[in-house]
Parts: C-alpha cells; sequence; structure tokens
C-alpha cells in the first residue's frame, strides 16, 4: 500500500478530541498524532510565535512524508494557518495541504442556532484574532456572535486538573461573562480543542436550554468531503488504519493523560524539533 499518513497537530492534548472523531469517521486511514506538550498552551503567545512553532511542527509532519495535515488547534489555526498557506507551501511544499478547524466550523454554525446568537469560548489569542467572527460573518451575515477568552481552561487540561474542584471556579466565570453579554445566546461553541475534556464541569455550569457544541464531528466530516473532493491529495494519504502518537514532552505523562483523552491506551514517542 502506497501513500502517507495525515498529519493531526494540537499544541498539546486538545487534538486528540478531534482524532478521536476522525477515527470513527475515517477508520481506513493512517494518522500521525503530534503535540507540543512542551510548548503549550499556545493561547496566550503572539501571532510570530505561534506561527514559527506551528511551521517547525508542520515541517515535522512533512518530513514524515504527510500529505495532509490538520491542524486540530483553533489557536494555530487562528494565528499560523493562513501564513503558512500563503507563505510557505506555494514555494516550498507545493504538493502538500495543510488545514484548520475554524472554517469547517464556522459553514456550519448555523445549524446549531436558533436564535441567530452564539457564544463562543476560547483561547485569548483566536479570541483577539477575531477570526471566528470575521468567518461566520462570510457565511451567515445575520449571525451575532460574542466572545469569552477563557485562559485558564487550556492549562487545567494540559494540568490533568479538568475534573477537579480547581475547575469549578474559571469554568463558571467564563461561562457567566459570556452569557451576561447577550442574554439571546441559544448556542455555545467549544472554539478551543482542549475544552471537550472539560464537558463534565460545562455541562454541569451551562444554564439548562443552552447548546454546547464541539468540534470533532464537524472536523471529521469536513476532513471526508476534503478527501473526497481532492483525489489528488486522497490518493498520498496510506490506509492502513494505523495512528501512531508523538510529543515534545513527557512521554510517560503524554501517555497516561491521552490515554483517558482518547479512550484507548496511547503509546507515544518523543520526539525533539
Ligand atoms: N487546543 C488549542 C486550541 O484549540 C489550545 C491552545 C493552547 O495551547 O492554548 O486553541
Amino acid at each position: 500500500m502506497t501513500g502517507k499518513p495525515i498529519g493531526i497537530f494540537d499544541s498539546g492534548y486538545g487534538g486528540l478530541t478531534v482524532l478521536k472523531d476522525i477515527r470513527l469517521a475515517l477508520p481506513q486511514y493512517d494518522f500521525i498524532y503530534l503535540g507540543d506538550n512542551a510548548r503549550a498552551p499556545y493561547g496566550p503567545l503572539s501571532y510570530e510565535t505561534v506561527y514559527q512553532y506551528t511551521l517547525q511542527c508542520v515541517k515535522w509532519f512533512f518530513a514524515q512524508g504527510c500529505p495532509l495535515v490538520i491542524l486540530a488547534c483553533n489557536t494555530a489555526s487562528a494565528k499560523a494557518l493562513r501564513s503558512i498557506q500563503q507563505n510557505n507551501l506555494p514555494l516550498e511544499y507545493p504538493d502538500k495541504r495543510v488545514l484548520g478547524v475554524i472554517r469547517p466550523t464556522s459553514e456550519v454554525i448555523n445549524d446549531f442556532t436558533s436564535s441567530k446568537h452564539i457564544g463562543i469560548m476560547a483561547t485569548a489569542g483566536t479570541v483577539q484574532s477575531d477570526s471566528y467572527r470575521i468567518e461566520i460573518k462570510k457565511f451567515f451575515p445575520e449571525i451575532k456572535v460574542t466572545q469569552e477568552a477563557c485562559p485558564e481552561w487550556v492549562e487545567l487540561v494540559e494540568g490533568g486538573k479538568y475534573r477537579s474542584a480547581e475547575a469549578d471556579m474559571p469554568v463558571k466565570l467564563h461561562i457567566e461573562n459570556l452569557l451576561k453579554q447577550d442574554k439571546e445566546i441559544d448556542s455555545v461553541l467549544l472554539a478551543c480543542t482542549h475544552y471537550p475534556l472539560l464537558a463534565d464541569k460545562i455541562n454541569e455550569f451551562m444554564p439548562q436550554g443552552i447548546s454546547v457544541i464541539t468540534q470533532g464531528e464537524i472536523v471529521a466530516s469536513s476532513l471526508r468531503t476534503y478527501l473526497e473532493s481532492h483525489p489528488e491529495t486522497e490518493i498520498n494519504c496510506s490506509k492502513n488504519g494505523v495512528i501512531n502518537f508523538y510529543t515534545t514532552g513527557d512521554a510517560a505523562h503524554f501517555n497516561k493523560q491521552a490515554s483517558v483523552f482518547y479512550g484507548a491506551s496511547v503509546k507515544a514517542t518523543k520526539i525533539k524539533l
């Protein structure tokens, strides 16, 4: 069988929430997951730093032969994707593709709201970029978008504290902050791939009647459509149903955390970029 795996990237563990759904939708394909745990969180970092870190990771995927890389990270999608697509791919890697999670989510957001008032919970970087407001406006100008940065949430997940009492206050606070800005919000998008790991806490503090949207299934379905409509890329993707995990952090720690998030045992290899 020819071809190489599809790369799935995140700053840390969050992309595993997306990989889980991608694997269900596309079980025949091979994947390589890389979490840049040693440098997470990306949320507070500048555009230039997120671009440089993400580019370094994308180049690592390309060195493994990956024809296609999914940035399963909103912060990297917001702050690095466009620069990589415009500055690096055309000249250096004309046959490679890099896709993000913001556009596919924005394209279908209308399906989740009746009031046309959406709340976005994300990292400071994603909120500052205003990427969701800009993208959603292109498809659904009538939707009102209200955003709330939740800076502590990624650290709670990376630190394995997503089920601890320590998570209660920051989760409650940011939900309240978001909802008091717009009383008509009927759906809240978890626009950070780490946040589904806090789902139990989020559901505990989210008022009834407001739905919580996660991105895994949306991104998986969009990837399936992409592969169907881009045979020139699809033909270069190998199909043995194999997934390999890599981290820039401690492999033993990654295995322990990731197995919980991913729902199956994970054996990662540590890499040095
Ligand atoms: N999973 C990343 C996202 O979707 C988390 C970013 C971070 O490392 O702060 O934005």
